[in-house]
């Protein structure tokens, strides 16, 4: 065994494999800043995300690989810094500084689309990243409602500024045109409004822009996907057996358009709606399985009342899943700006 220096820990952390990545912590240029003070031992794990589902792992494997091949070791001070991977095509395409876009789909609407998505966002932004959400969803734009907020911000340069609530820019195909005009809209017309909800519309410097997308797989998809490189799409469904031909549609539309699928959440699920549907999916249309929600009756009055449910309840164990779930995510969208590098 070597000695404490910040070269022998620096090998032994050569060692530490990041599990999503396959690559070692060294390699990957995760580690910062290594300072030993005697026997003691400090250092930053620089993550692809704030909301890293590896941060246990990697402190501890850290500490193991260490305290094996390093001999001496006293304390080991583990700190997590983080910078969000970019997917490069969006700023290729389009003049927005959005690191990544996840779009969130459903066969059909009334199975939590807008549920999940304003929960998922707001566990993003909690976890430490800068995080939006796009009410894509033209013909029921329910997000402001939900996050209690009914317009944009105000005006920047000619552009729109999003509202913001519970640490979301947030953005709504409902604060540009009234409910009445929306229904009938196809085609071009469609295809301008998503266009003018990144090219006039002065987003942040977002790590993930979630995009609540309308059910099915119409023309609001197609025109979305045409006009912004989506990093990644998200399925919900329900956990009846019969949601299984609704899911196929969204997932065989996010194919079609060349999207990433990251996996399927099932929503509602429990005694009354049953279990099983988003397995059932995931092993039918071989995509991943994210995780299941509960069907709780304390997540529609938070809803209506512009208060989402990992807000008021931020102890809930649909919360913690909710929670891990995002973290899921984020893995997945970093795995895949890697894999573009
Ligand atoms: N897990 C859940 N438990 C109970 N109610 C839910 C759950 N998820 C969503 N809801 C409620 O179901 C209704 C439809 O959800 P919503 O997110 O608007 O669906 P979509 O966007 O797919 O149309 C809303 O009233 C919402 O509050
Ligand atoms: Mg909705």
């Amino acid at each position: 065994m070597s000695t404490v220096t910040a070269e022998s820990v620096r090998e032994a952390l050569s060692h530490v494999i990041e599990p999503e990545l396959h690559q070692d912590l060294v390699t990957l240029n995760f580690i910062r800043n290594i300072e030993i003070d005697g026997s003691d031992v400090s250092f930053t794990i620089m993550l692809t995300t704030p909301a890293c589902p590896l941060k246990d792992v990697l402190r501890s494997e850290s500490e193991r690989e260490i305290r094996a091949r390093v001999k001496g070791v006293g304390s080991i001070d583990v700190s997590f810094d983080s910078e969000v991977k970019r997917d490069g095509r969006i700023e290729e395409k389009l003049s927005v500084p959005i690191k990544n876009i996840i779009a969130v789909s459903s066969g059909k609407g009334g199975v939590g689309k807008s549920t999940v998505s304003v929960n998922l966002a707001v566990c993003l932004a909690r976890d430490g990243a800068k995080t939006g959400i796009l009410d894509a969803d033209i013909y029921g734009p329910n997000i402001p409602v939900m996050v209690g907020v009914d317009r944009a911000a105000g005006q920047k340069n000619g552009k729109i500024t999003p509202a913001v609530a519970h640490g979301l820019e947030i953005m709504s195909m409902g604060f540009l045109i009234p409910k009445s005009e929306a229904l009938v809209w196809r085609g071009p017309m469609l295809h301008s409004a998503i266009s003018q909800l990144f090219s006039e519309v002065a987003w942040g410097e977002l790590d993930y822009l979630v995009v609540d997308l309308p059910p099915g797989t119409g023309d609001a998809q197609l025109s979305l996907a045409q006009l912004v490189p989506l990093t990644g799409g998200i399925i919900v469904t329900g956990p009846q057996k019969v949601s299984v031909s609704d899911a196929r549609r969204g997932i065989d539309a996010f194919n079609r358009l060349e999207v990433p699928v990251l996996g399927v959440i099932e929503n509602m699920a429990g005694d009354i709606f049953g279990r099983g549907g988003g397995a059932l999916v995931s092993e039918e249309l071989g995509v991943d399985f994210l995780g299941s929600i509960d069907l709780n009756g304390d997540i529609p009055s938070g809803s209506d009342g512009g208060v989402p449910f990992v807000v008021s309840h931020p102890n809930h164990e649909i919360t913690g899943v909710f929670r891990r779930l995002a973290r899921v995510l984020a893995g997945k969208v970093s795995v895949l700006d890697y894999g573009r590098d």
